[in-house]
């Protein structure tokens, strides 16, 4: 198995190769004056089994990961890994004459069917799934949470989602350990008054781990943030699984009182604490 790391899992796809006990292939990856993008897998690949391990987060991966599959195509089996599979909150047609984005880089990914199977990390709607054209596998990396936050040694941690859409990753941290989990509800008291809180727990002095899939500006969570230390909560951490980060998103999390933010490295960034790299490898392994 060669492990091809793609331009933005370079640190990932290191580890996933280092737990199966090889190493990742050696790239180049350039820009041309122009802005075009060269790709080469220096090690030429004829009759292996590759891996590439590509997260989708600006269009330059999508890109590099094309020239990647295109790179490898006498590859005698290709598994593509997209720890974070970026579009796939446009999951539909919201608007009529909309790109059904995720459906868009699906097909893309499955071209010239050099691709043989897909692996994805808690992709944000399993349906966009249906969209490659060969088996895609989502793999669960929201335990990888609960265990970091047990081993940080938080005490009786309550497990907060953002909505109802957050509920199964709240439960998936909190479950294996026996955490209490809830996710929050927006209720109007008056015709110009909603008030958010959780569902069914109160966190009145309690230590709280907001978590949600993706961290993008960052809004959400900060407002979810600043309503749960409104409502007394003692210690207040942020988990997700893929922290985009953009703009100032980590200033906002932390000015809303946040001790700690939590991410995995399915994008590379200094919030990734938690990494994915024995899931990844334990599955490639099966
Ligand atoms: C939305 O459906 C996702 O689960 C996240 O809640 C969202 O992407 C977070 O975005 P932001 O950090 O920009 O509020």
């Amino acid at each position: 198995m060669k492990i091809i790391p793609g331009i933005s899992s370079q640190v990932l796809a290191t580890r996933i190769a280092a737990e199966l006990g090889g190493e990742a292939c050696l790239c180049e990856f350039k820009k041309f004056p122009d802005g075009e993008l060269y790709t080469r897998v220096v090690d030429g690949i004829k009759d292996e089994e590759v891996i590439i391990v590509q997260s989708l987060m600006a269009d330059t991966g999508l890109i590099s990961l094309l020239q990647l599959i295109d790179a490898v195509e006498e590859a005698h089996k290709t598994s593509v890994v997209i720890p974070y599979l970026g579009y796939a909150r446009q999951d539909k047609r919201f608007k009529p004459g909309e790109a059904i984005s995720s459906r868009a880089i699906a097909r893309g990914i499955s071209f010239a069917g050099i691709v043989d199977k897909i692996y994805v990390v808690n992709v944000h709607n399993r349906a966009v799934l249906e969209y490659f054209d060969v088996e895609a596998k989502n793999l669960d990396a929201a335990p990888l949470i609960g265990d970091y936050i047990a081993k940080k040694g938080i005490v009786q941690p309550v497990i907060i989602g953002p909505d109802e859409g957050a509920r199964e990753l709240a439960k998936a941290v909190a479950a294996p350990h026996g955490y209490a989990y809830d996710v929050l509800e927006k209720k109007r008291i008056s015709g110009d008054e909603v008030v958010i809180k959780p569902k069914e727990l109160s966190v009145d002095g309690k230590n709280v781990v907001i978590v949600d899939d993706i961290i993008s500006t960052g809004g959400t969570i900060a407002e979810v943030a600043a309503m749960i230390k409104a409502r007394e909560a003692n210690e207040i951490y942020v988990a997700c699984i893929h922290g985009l980060f953009v703009q100032n998103a980590p200033l906002r999390i932390r000015n809303a009182g946040v001790e700690e933010i939590i991410a995995t490295d399915t994008i590379e960034s200094v919030f990734s604490t938690i990494s994915v790299a024995k899931m990844i490898a334990e599955e490639l392994k099966r």
